[in-house]
């Protein structure tokens, strides 16, 4: 539409019309938008929109920008700068006619309406909707930034949780372990006392028993000596020796006192295990003969190896071979053979209680088949590579399955009932082998056929 052909149309048109290009130049007016502002319309063409109104340049091109960059009519408000000083608030319509274009700027058509009041609440209508889509916007993200905040407090409050529960866990197993050591430091502390009280009274009699029997030999023969000089006894003392029956005496006095010192050998040999078992002066590596370490400990469980009521023997075969002493914490290898025996013994005995081994036919003269039905323990000990001992304990008790097996290991991992397990012990050993001694702890076994524990620690592992 050319400014001619507008007019044209807006002659005819009551309402004030105005026909200006996207810079804001004005092509054509009506009479109306003339008598608005009180000018002559000749006064209007060629001036600029931003001259008649009180807004800026740059905010009356923003407007008629929208207006040539929209499909729709676009509601602005324009303040007109009447002649008579006064300002008028008009609303306006805007239409794009001609969109810009390489070649020619953009032809806009105002439509003006004098809305004074219309106009100022419609103005602060636009603000108030510019603030309140501004203002959504703002939540909107405020409401993302929430979220996501939320989001990384919940993982951090799930990690900080497993964190927790990992060292509490973590807590308990050290807090166990202490009582662990607490108690077996305590036994050993026991151990060592009574075997030192012991040791006491009975070096005492071992080395009286000596002079003793000498005394008494001496004295017999003194009245052998009075036999022979005087073949005639009194009667007095001829009644005493049948009394006594002398001869029998005689004989019987070194029988006794060969089965005293036998005895007292082996409250000796006790009390030399007891001390080597709780080795409580040897906390440092030390290089030991490992063959001691476990037949004290061995010595110590003797009560549980020998046949009581419901429990038939256990039979321990030793199959040792020539081991150089070997260097580690004796006192803590010693817990290890403890655990492991143990629980060899648990084992076995709990074949025991479901009357497995009294299943077994007396009549057998099968050796081998006799041994494999009656409850044992073996102990095989090993050099390899002159660098390694092996130490394998092995039962023939229940065995293990798989599923037991992969949680051997574990802390507090037990199939025992409540007060007789700990599940401690597997796992203290395993700390005890592999990370004291950098040593190996494995197990094997067939269901059913028993169990198998092997140690292996290097000979010097310093
Ligand atoms: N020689 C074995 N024969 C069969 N099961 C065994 C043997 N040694 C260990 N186990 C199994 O391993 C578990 C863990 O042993 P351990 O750590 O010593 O704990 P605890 O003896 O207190 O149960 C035992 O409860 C038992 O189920
Ligand atoms: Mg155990």
């Amino acid at each position: 539409m050319t400014p001619e052909q507008f007019l044209e149309l807006a002659r005819v048109l009551p309402e004030p019309l105005l026909l200006v290009s996207g810079e804001g130049q004005l092509l054509a007016t009506n009479q109306p938008v003339a008598d608005m502002l009180g000018l002559r319309r000749q006064e209007l063409r060629g001036r600029m929109l931003f001259e008649l109104v009180t807004e800026s340049n740059n905010d009356v091109v923003k407007y008629l920008q929208a207006c040539s960059s929209s499909r729709e009519m676009v509601i602005g408000s324009l303040t007109l700068r009447k002649n008579d000083g006064q300002n008028l608030i008009c609303r306006s319509q805007g239409a794009v006619i001609q969109p810009w274009s390489a070649e020619s700027s953009a032809l806009i058509l105002l439509r003006l309406e004098n809305r004074v009041v219309a106009s100022s609440n419609f103005v602060l209508l636009n603000e108030k909707i510019d603030e309140l889509a501004k203002e959504v916007q703002r939540r909107k993200q405020a409401e993302e930034a929430l979220k996501k905040a939320n989001q990384e407090l919940e993982v951090r409050v799930e990690e900080r949780t497993t964190d927790l529960q990992e060292t509490l866990n973590e807590l308990q197993l050290t807090q166990t372990q202490l009582i662990q050591a607490e108690k077996m430091s305590s036994l050993g502390q026991m151990v060592a006392g009574i075997a030192h009280e012991i040791n006491n009274p009975v070096s005492f009699i071992y080395g009286n028993l000596h002079h003793a029997h000498k005394y008494t030999q001496d004295l017999l023969t003194l009245v052998q000596i009075y036999q022979q000089i005087c073949p005639n006894i009194p009667p007095e003392v001829q009644a005493k020796v049948e009394e006594i029956d002398l001869d029998f005496l005689i004989q019987d006095i070194t029988k006794l006192f060969e089965s005293m010192k036998v005895g007292t050998e082996r409250i000796q040999e006790i009390v030399k295990s007891l001390r080597n078992f709780s080795r409580l002066d040897e906390a440092e590596f030390k290089q030991v003969n490992i063959h001691e370490g476990i037949d004290s400990t061995l010595m110590i469980l003797e009560h549980r190896l020998q046949a009581r009521h419901e429990y038939p023997e256990i039979k321990v075969i030793k199959k040792y071979s020539q081991l150089p002493n070997v260097t580690c914490y004796p006192g803590q290898l010693n817990q290890v053979f403890m655990n492991i025996l143990t629980n060899a013994i648990d084992a076995l005995e709990l074949l025991a209680n479901n009357g497995h081994w009294s299943a077994v036919n007396p009549q057998t003269t099968d050796n081998e088949q006799l041994a494999d039905n009656n409850p044992k323990i073996q102990i095989k000990t090993e050099l390899i590579d002159q660098k390694w001992i092996e130490v394998t304990i092995a039962d023939n008790g229940l065995g293990i399955n798989e599923q037991v097996r992969s949680k051997l290991f574990d802390p507090f991992f037990t199939t025992k009932s409540v007060g007789k397990g700990s599940g401690l012990g597997l796992y203290i050993s395993y700390q005890i082998i592999v990370e004291k001694h950098n040593g190996q702890l494995s197990c094997f076994s067939v269901p059913g056929k028993g169990a198998e524990f092997v140690i292996k620690i290097p000979v010097s592992s310093v």
